[in-house]
Order: structure tokens, then sequence, then C-alpha cells
């Protein structure tokens, strides 16, 4: 298994599998942590020792003193909210000090969210279940080219006259589409400048940066946020997030050509959860899915719904290995399943009776698919203080062994706890020194 001097560390499956706890693990040996994709719609949670920090904005390296962080040109950037999360963290005496945004990075405008609040609204039974944190739309602006960057909140001049160019516009659609009260434009441009005035330390070129870093043989770890089914090409469309969270994303959300994408490690939950609308073929809707979701306290970090549960489907891990070009593969959560006598795995589908080796596109086959289930013995022991591979219950590691097989793709790490002791490491991803 290649080792490299960059990590990327991507979610597999619906997001919420863990990425935030294993990029904190990773982080240590670390010099820079980048996100290059989604915004604060993404919940990361890191609990280091007696402490557990809810990150969205701000990478998982954070927590590390000393390490850069960066936010990639894919990144989409709400000032108010990265603000709010620098100074709490500043509260706990922890410091964003090696943050750096990138010039280049989309802002969230106000109208973001209201319009992302208000279009979900609007779409009754048809909502997509978002976080409600403007993503969609300021990705709609990105590319329809009347975004403003993070660049602009350096240039009050520029900023001004883009907001006063934009406004009109926004407040047409707020008051005519949804009945909604118009924004004020001295308000929002008041409230702009401020926000530039205290980014303005952490704004630069991570282009440039991050090419120094890696020059200069630095250690970089790829943060990925939401997951490859919610990516906006590969994920179960429209029920997706609005950005690339999948690896071709680091390359254009970070500034790196493909061969600085070193080892690729995929976070897999040991079961699947999904927060929001959209198909879930493994879904379950009995006892077993509500254990679940008690034991593990499957709530949204961002938005603190209720997540839906069901059984790891394999068909989606499958798909997840060969669109990022999987290296490795972390396990997640395999605690959650230490009370289950027996456990179900999904390890294809048949449409119309008939296997297929394709994930599908439309929602009306996805409808139809039956998942092929197998089923393995529970392992029916606590797996919170295991340490090593050994110490692991012999069906839990068959469990974990036949997930490697089937999918084709080593499993290297083990996560049985939300702590970074609780982290089992068979082989590492990055290079030895
Ligand atoms: P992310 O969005 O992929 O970073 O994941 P979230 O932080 O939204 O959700 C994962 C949750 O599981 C967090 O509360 C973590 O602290 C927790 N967690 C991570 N790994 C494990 C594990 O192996 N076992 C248990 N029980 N919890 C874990
Ligand atoms: P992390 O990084 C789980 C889901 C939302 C909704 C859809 C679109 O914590 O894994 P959006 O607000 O992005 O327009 O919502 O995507 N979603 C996530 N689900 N984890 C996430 O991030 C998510 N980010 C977005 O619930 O279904
Ligand atoms: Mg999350």
């Amino acid at each position: 298994m290649a080792q490299y001097s960059s990590v990327a560390v991507l979610g597999t499956q619906w997001g919420d599998e863990g990425k935030g706890k294993l990029v904190d693990f990773l982080a240590e040996q670390a010099d820079v942590v980048v996100r290059f994709a989604g915004g604060n719609n993404a919940g990361h949670t890191v609990v280091v020792g007696d402490d557990t920090y809810k990150l969205h904005l701000l990478p998982s390296g954070v927590l590390h003193p000393g390490k850069l962080c960066l936010l990639g040109n894919g990144v989409v950037v709400d000032p108010a909210a990265l603000l709010l999360e620098i100074r709490g963290l500043e509260q706990r005496g922890g410091s964003a000090a090696g943050l750096r945004i990138s010039d280049r990075a989309h802002l969230v405008m106000p109208w973001h969210q209201i319009l992302d609040k208000a279009q979900e609204q609007a779409a009754g039974s048809n909502r997509i279940g978002t976080t409600g944190k403007g993503i969609g739309p300021s990705y709609v602006d990105k590319h329809a080219r009347t975004g403003l960057r993070a660049g602009d909140l350096l240039e009050p001049e520029i900023l001004i006259e883009r907001i006063r160019q934009i406004l009109p516009r926004v407040n047409a659609v707020l008051t005519g589409v949804y009945r909604l009260s118009p924004l004020d434009e001295q308000v929002i441009m008041e409230r702009f400048i401020e926000y530039g005035q205290a980014l303005r330390p952490y704004i630069c070129d991570t282009i440039s940066l991050l090419r120094d870093c890696l020059a200069a043989g630095q250690r970089v770890l790829f943060e990925g946020a939401q997951a490859t089914f919610l990516d906006i090409d590969y994920g179960t469309y429209p029920y997706v997030t609005s950005s690339h969270p999948t690896a071709g994303g680091i390359c254009t959300g970070a500034g790196v050509g493909p061969h600085h994408v070193g080892h690729i490690t995929g976070v897999v939950k040991a079961y699947t959860t999904r927060v929001g609308e959209g198909p879930f073929p493994t879904e379950l809707f009995d006892a077993t899915g509500e254990l679940i979701r008690e034991g593990g306290q499957e709530y949204g970090t961002t938005t603190g719904r209720a997540r839906r549960c069901g059984w790891l489907d394999l068909a989606m891990v499958r798909y997840s290995a060969w669109l990022n070009s999987l290296d490795s593969i972390a396990l997640t959560r395999l605690d959650v399943l230490d009370k289950l006598p027996k456990i179900r795995v999904c390890t294809g589908y048949l449409l119309h009776g008939r296997p297929i080796s394709h994930y599908p596109s439309s929602l009306h086959e996805l409808s139809q698919i039956e998942p092929v289930y197998r089923e393995m013995p529970g392992w029916q022991s606590s797996t919170g203080d295991c340490r090593s591979w050994e110490q692991l219950p012999v069906a839990a590691r068959d469990y974990v062994e036949m997930i490697a097989q089937t999918v084709g793709v080593p499993v290297t790490m083990v996560s049985v706890g939300p702590r970074r002791e609780q982290t089992i490491v068979r082989q590492s991803c990055f290079a030895e020194n």
C-alpha cells in the first residue's frame, strides 16, 4: 500500500462518517490541513480529552497548535458563522492563528441563507432537507458568476460596488417571488466592511501557500466535508449538496494537481445514516434502526435532526471506492454495533430481479432496487476499550475483513469510539519519515 506526504480523508456515504475525528487524529502527523469543499453545512465533531468541539468551517486540525489550516477556493465561507466559530474557539482557550482563507473562496451572503430556507419551504414535500445555511444559493451565484469572494472583503470599494449591483436583483426575488421583506443595502455594506476588517489577517492566496508547503516537503491533510453520495454529480440527485466532496473536488477546491493528492482514505461508518430527504435503500424503520440511532446518538451536528439509520451498504462503498480511487478505508463506529446479535450488510442490488453492477442515477430505479443482504453474527461484547486489532472480538474482525474483501480496499484504521485513543491503526497513511 502506497504511503504519501499528503493524505485525503473523504466521506463515502451520506456524511457524518466521522471524518472530523479522523482528521483530528491524523493531524498530529500533518503540517497543513485543508478544507476544499462545502461550507458550514458540515458538522465535524472532535473530542479532545473531556472537551467536545463541533467544527463547521474551521478545519479539524485547528485543535493541534501550530498547524496551518486552510479554507481552499472550493469552500463557501459565511463570514458571520466563521467569526463566531473563531471567537468560540478562542473563548475555550484555543486559537485560529493558523487559519488562512483563499481569496478565491466564495462568500455565503445573508440572502443566500434566506433563499435556501424560502426555497425549501416553497418546495413543501419536495424539499431536499438542506441544512438551511445558504450553501446551495451561494454555489449557484458562484457558477452564475454573480458571487462575492473572500478577496472582495479586502477591497471595500469594490465590495460596496458589487453589493450595490447585486442587491436590487436579490430583493426583487425576495419580495416578488417569496413575498419576503427586502434587505437593507446600507446595513449589509456596513456589516461586510466589518467582516472584512476582522477576517483580513486570514485572507490570502492559499494556492501559492499550499504549493510552497508541498514543495518544502510538508505533510498535507485534505479534509473532506459531506460525502460521495451528496456530490452534485455522483450523489442521489437532487437530494445532494451543491459541491464536489469527492476526490476530484480536492484538485479544483484546493488548487493542486492530481499527483499531489497522495493517499486517499475513505471513511466508512459501520452502518449507514442519512440526514435530510432522498433515497436510502438499506434504511431501517424498525427497533434495530432505533437501537442504532439511540446507541450511536445519531443526531445531526449542524441541525440536531435525527439521522435516518440503516444497514451498511457496500454497493455504495464500492462505488465510492471507484470514484475516489480509495487506497484504504477507515471504518468508524464499530462499537455502535456491539450489542447486535446479527448484523446485515448489503453486498449489491437487484433491479427487476437481476443483479446490477452500476449505481442507478434515476430516483425511480433507486426506489425499485432490492438490496441483497449477507448476514453476519454479531460479537455482542464491548469494543470501546480495544486498542489493537488483536484485541477486537473475532466476529468483529470478520466483519471488518468482509468489508475489505467485498469492496476490494484494505481497512487500515478502525475506530471504536469518539476519542483519539479509540483508534486502531493497522497501517499508517502518511509516509514514514
Ligand atoms: P463527520 O461529519 O464525518 O465529521 O462526522 P460527525 O462529527 O458529524 O459525526 C460523527 C460522530 O461520531 C461524532 O459525534 C464523533 O464524535 C463520533 N465518532 C467518531 N468516531 C466514532 C466511533 O468510532 N465510535 C463512536 N461511538 N463515535 C464516533
Ligand atoms: P458533514 O461534513 C450530512 C445534507 C443535508 C441535505 C443535503 C443538502 O458533517 O458530513 P445543503 O445544506 O448542503 O444544501 O444540504 O446535504 N448534508 C449533510 N449531511 N453531513 C454533512 O456534512 C452534510 N452537509 C450537507 O442534510 O440532505
Ligand atoms: Mg457531520
